[in-house]
């Protein structure tokens, strides 16, 4: 077996400027922990903020290797050029179709070559000969070729955890060409959706003349192979979750100050691709069209601060909080506000119980790569967890869709649509609740965060076996 080194420019945990450590938001850190890897690993990637003025760089270290984990430290200047600049203001909006957000600024692709090469450098001073590398999303797109040129001896994977987005906007991108090339480094590229993969194909021949075909290339003296690999949920983690003191606490709290209303429960990024304010647009139609409901519902939103220091999220929080204050001043009785926006992070355990408590679940992102939230709800749904029945409206622009055809599929854009769907979600009878969750549930046992680690592991590792090269 060979050695693996897992990369991605987020740790499982962060630093924050205050000096302590926090468990890091967002799906590529939660499938990856719930992977379920054997300890033989090393994860390297960027730890949060630089360490405090006060600590000694190699104390830092020490503690973070303490940890499990190999930290890339990065300067001020390089967190805002490579993190909050290329790969948050450029390519994040970007692969999400949102070019009239994307930001164009020069000196920021320098950042974002220097922080790959320094990413390559961490990682050759500890990778065994012949060991396994798997690199993860957009920050690190030149990694593989820089890995490539200067140690052939490893095994490249690359996973992108966000949509590849059509041809006609990848080129927009002014190094296209170059970040196409950077990602040809590797043994095996993976994406979450047959779509995704397919639009790569795509700008492969149109902006590199590179012909491929779904299941890989041949390029240059190599063969690279192509695949779908869509992303599953921590499972295990979820099921263990539910036997903890604080999962019995906050459904036991939950369920009693409940009583008979409904919960409708969201969970996310604080993000413009989770299409909030659309949501909130929803949510507002759906009081105005029945009144009678406004005292019978929490909107329970959980929306985790996300990448504060980019100007887009800073309006968005913003943006939020105003369509929040003036729906609950619309429609909020003394005692009760129907929309509860919650902006902080939850652990695993509190999540899981309101999973397990909601009646409706609401994911309608206009557009996301995967979505993990939409899954680990359905898979709290569970007699073990003390589930109520629950129903998912899930937005069809979210990767999950394709795999999760029983929820209550929407367009975010569609304010009436989803708020009659709102309506039909809750008046849905038990027993088709019941029947479109064991549907969905029956797919995702197949296809959790460790049988999705597996899968692509085994296909990195076979990736030039069974795909040799032609000279
Ligand atoms: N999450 C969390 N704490 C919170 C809110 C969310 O740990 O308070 C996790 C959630 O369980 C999920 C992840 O954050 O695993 C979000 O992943 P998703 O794929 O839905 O979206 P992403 O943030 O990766 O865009
Ligand atoms: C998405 C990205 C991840 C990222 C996460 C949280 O899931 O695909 O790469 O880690 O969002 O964003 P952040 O900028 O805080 O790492």
């Amino acid at each position: 077996m060979r050695s693996l080194i897992l990369v991605s420019n987020r740790l499982p945990i962060k630093l924050n400027s205050n000096g302590s450590l926090e468990r890091t938001t967002g799906g590529l850190a939660s499938a990856l922990e719930g992977a379920g890897l054997d300890d033989n690993y090393t994860w390297v990637g960027w730890g949060g903020s630089s360490p405090s003025k006060g600590t000694k760089t190699d104390e830092f270290l020490e503690q973070m290797r303490k940890l499990g984990v190999e930290p890339v430290l990065l300067s001020d200047e390089e967190v805002n050029g490579y993190y909050e600049g290329y790969s948050n203001s450029t390519l994040w909006p970007l692969l999400h179709y949102m070019t009239e957000r994307a930001r164009f600024q020069p000196e920021w692709i320098r950042y974002y070559r220097q922080v790959n090469e320094k990413f390559a450098d961490t990682i050759l001073n500890i990778a065994a000969p012949g060991a396994t590398i798997w690199i993860h999303d957009y920050h690190l797109m030149l990694l593989p070729k820089i890995l490539r040129q200067r140690r052939p001896d490893l095994k490249i994977g690359f996973f992108l955890h966000t949509p590849f987005p059509s041809s006609e906007v990848f080129r927009a991108l002014p190094e296209r060409d170059e970040l196409l090339k950077g990602m040809l480094g590797c043994d095996l590229i993976g994406f979450h959706t047959y779509n995704y993969l397919r639009h790569f194909i795509s700008s492969l021949i149109r902006i590199l003349g590179q012909e491929a075909d779904v299941d890989g290339l041949q390029y240059r003296n190599r063969r690279i192979q192509l695949g779908v690999h869509p992303i599953g949920h921590n499972h295990h983690g979820f099921k263990k979750a539910a036997k903890s003191d604080i999962f019995q606490q906050t459904y036991k709290t939950h369920r009693e100050q409940l009583e008979d209303d409904k919960l409708i429960l969201s969970v996310e990024r604080l993000d413009y691709t989770k299409g909030v304010p659309q949501k909130l647009d929803a949510i507002r139609h759906f009081l105005e069209t029945h009144p009678e409901q406004a005292n019978k519902v929490y909107f329970v939103l959980i929306a985790v601060p996300s990448r504060r220091g980019v100007e887009e999220y800073d309006n968005l929080t913003e943006e939020v909080q105003c369509a929040v204050s003036s729906i609950n001043g619309t429609f909020g009785e003394v005692g009760h506000a129907p929309v509860q926006f919650l902006h902080r992070s939850f652990a695993l355990e509190e999540l899981a119980a309101l999973y397990a408590l909601a009646d409706v679940c609401m994911v309608t992102p206009t557009v996301d790569g995967m979505n993990l939230v939409a899954k680990e709800f359905i898979d709290c749904k569970r007699d073990s967890h003390r589930a109520r029945p629950g129903a998912l409206i899930l937005s069809e622009f979210a990767g999950a869709a394709q795999e999760m055809s029983h929820a209550l599929l929407v367009n975010p854009h569609d304010t009436v649509g989803v708020a009659n769907t709102i309506q039909i979600a809750l008046d849905m009878e038990q027993e088709e609740m019941e029947a479109r969750v064991q549907a969905m549930q029956k797919r995702l046992d197949l296809n959790h965060a460790g049988a999705w680690a597996k899968r692509y592991l085994t296909d990195l590792e076979n990736a030039s076996q069974e795909l040799p090269c032609s000279n």
